[in-house]
C-alpha cells in the first residue's frame, strides 16, 4: 500500500555534498519527496527525536552528531516507502550495509552513517508528526 516515511539525511552527507545523489536514490525507487526541510537541530529537538534511545549507551554522542551540522527532513510518499526506504539504506552499520546501498557508499561509521529512516509504521506516523505536525 502506499505509506508515508520519515527520512533525514544527516550533517555527514549534508558537509561531504551528497543531498542530491542521495535525493536521487529515493526518486530512481519511486519515492516521492512531499516535504522537505533544511534544519539545525537543538540539544531538544535531536533528544525529542531519538527519545526511545535515551537509555542507550550511545545516545549523548548520538545528539551531539545529530547537532553538529544541519540536517534535511524529508517525508517520502510511495508503495511500501517505509521498507523500501530501509532498503535503499542499508544496514546501520555502514560496514553491514549492502553493496549499492545509501550507508555502503556514503556513510564513514555507525555514528555518521549518512541517513536516518522510520523502522516502522508506528515510527513513521510518530516521527513525521514530529517534524511536520499532523
Ligand atoms: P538511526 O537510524 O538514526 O537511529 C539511531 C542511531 O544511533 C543510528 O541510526 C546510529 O547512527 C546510532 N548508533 C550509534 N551506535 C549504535 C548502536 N550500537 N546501535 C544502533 N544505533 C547506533
Amino acid at each position: 500500500s502506499v505509506e508515508r516515511t520519515l527520512s533525514i539525511i544527516k550533517p555527514d552527507a549534508v558537509a561531504k555534498n551528497v543531498i542530491g545523489e542521495i535525493v536521487t536514490r529515493f526518486e530512481k525507487a519511486g519515492l516521492k519527496v512531499v516535504s522537505m526541510q533544511m534544519k539545525q537541530l537543538s540539544k531538544e529537538d535531536a533528544e525529542g527525536f531519538y527519545a526511545e534511545h535515551k537509555e542507550r549507551p550511545f545516545f549523548a554522542d548520538l545528539v551531539a552528531f545529530m547537532t553538529s551540522g544541519p540536517v534535511v527532513v524529508q517525508v517520502l510518499e510511495g508503495e511500501n516507502a517505509i521498507a523500501m526506504n530501509r532498503d535503499l539504506m542499508g544496514a546501520t552499520n555502514p560496514k553491514e550495509a549492502a553493496e549499492s546501498t545509501i550507508r555502503r557508499d556514503f556513510a564513514e561509521s555507525i555514528d555518521a552513517n549518512a541517513v536516518h529512516g522510520s523502522d516502522s509504521a508506528a515510527s513513521a506516523e510518530r516521527e513525521i508528526a514530529y517534524f511536520f505536525g499532523a
